[in-house]
């Protein structure tokens, strides 16, 4: 009979398993001393809606959910099926949880009241990001915002608990489904990113502490806008080609935001002739990705001011967004401020 003598021996035939997003969400509660659980229940259950959500993506070619669902949503930009499952999916697990009062989705046109008055948190979300890749098997996304609700507990939420700065956010993270689904995520204490495991049903602690290098050689960008581009930003791809940077530009902000945050580049939606606030709404796109990517060591900006600062007026406003690695990100800025002057 073999004799396994020790744990390093076991650890060459059996992949270790490490940390759960349970366990390091129960211990890393102590970073927050007042805290009383609720905003480690709130982050396990959207690591749960993540799961079905992963469920209906995973069987998604075979079940029929894939296409158009018929109907266009607040932007005016047509839903995919998928976008209105994953919608639906992260509010009943919200309101399941809780451990929420009022919720803001890309899909919904006012706030989601969830009857819980007595809870002291607000979500803001995009279901599902890069809903133009649902449907041809490509990484999509869901993006949340964990704020602390301004008015007091016992009452109905109003617009104004949702109305805060990027800089308010108490917590903010993705899920990315792509080759392997993960989990990504910050409460203000560096970004930690875990890996579903799917024989287990768990996300298990993959990517600790995950820093962004101050420089990188990709960029992402849309350059089919090119012509509606402003004269700094068009001075800055020029000298992305110029430096030989890498183009990847997946239509999944998510995904292109990932390698980003891991490999070190730039991500930009800049405004264009048509919009000048470009596309990316700034409550639930650009804010929660800002808070990961400083948290991790990078920058995020609207070319003229953190995104984080913004004081937003509506809730579905937009901002255009430069985020990455910090010394790429400062670049681009000095070239398009030069032609504010
Ligand atoms: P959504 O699917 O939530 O509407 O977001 C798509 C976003 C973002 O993920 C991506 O970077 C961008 O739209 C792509 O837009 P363009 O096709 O205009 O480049
Ligand atoms: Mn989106
Ligand atoms: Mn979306």
């Amino acid at each position: 009979m073999t004799h396994i003598k020790n744990v390093q021996e076991v650890d060459q035939f059996v992949a270790p398993i490490g940390t759960t997003l349970d366990r390091f969400i129960t211990q890393r509660q102590q970073e927050f001393p007042y805290a009383k659980g609720e905003l480690s229940q709130l982050l396990r259950d959207i690591g749960l809606a993540a799961k079905i959500v992963n469920l209906a993506i995973v069987k998604s070619g075979l079940s029929g959910i894939e296409g158009l669902y018929g109907e266009q949503n607040v932007h005016g930009e047509d839903q995919q099926k998928m976008d209105v499952v994953a919608n639906v999916r992260f509010i009943r697990a919200l309101t399941r949880g809780e451990e929420v009062c009022a919720i803001v989705s890309e899909e919904e046109d006012g706030i989601v009241d969830t009857g819980h008055c007595d809870a002291k948190y607000i979500v803001a979300m995009d279901p599902l990001d890069g809903s133009s890749n649902i449907d041809v098997n490509t990484p999509i996304g869901t993006i949340f915002a964990i704020y602390r609700r301004k008015s007091e507990v016992g009452t109905p939420p109003t617009e104004e608990d949702v109305m805060q700065k990027g800089q308010n956010q108490v917590a903010a993270g993705y899920v990315m489904y792509g080759a392997s689904t993960m989990l990504v995520y910050t409460t203000g204490h560096g970004v930690n990113g875990f890996t579903y495991e799917y024989s287990l049903g768990e996300f298990i602690l993959s990517h600790p502490n995950i820093k962004t290098k101050p420089s990188g050689n990709y960029y992402a960008c849309n350059e089919g806008y090119w012509n509606d581009y402003s004269q700094g930003v068009k001075d800055y791809l020029n000298y992305c080609h110029d430096q030989h940077y890498k183009t990847r530009y997946s239509g999944s902000m998510v995904a292109d935001f990932h390698r980003i945050l891991l490999k070190g580049g730039i991500f930009m939606y800049p405004s264009t002739k048509k919009d000048a606030q470009g596309k990316l709404r700034l409550l639930y796109e650009c804010n929660p990705l800002s808070f990961v990517m400083e948290q991790a060591g990078g920058k995020a900006h609207n070319g003229i001011q953190r995104i984080l600062e913004i004081e937003p007026k509506s809730l579905h406003q937009r901002a255009p967004l430069v985020m990455g690695s910090a010394d790429m990100v400062d670049k681009l800025a000095e070239m398009v401020q030069k032609y504010a002057k």
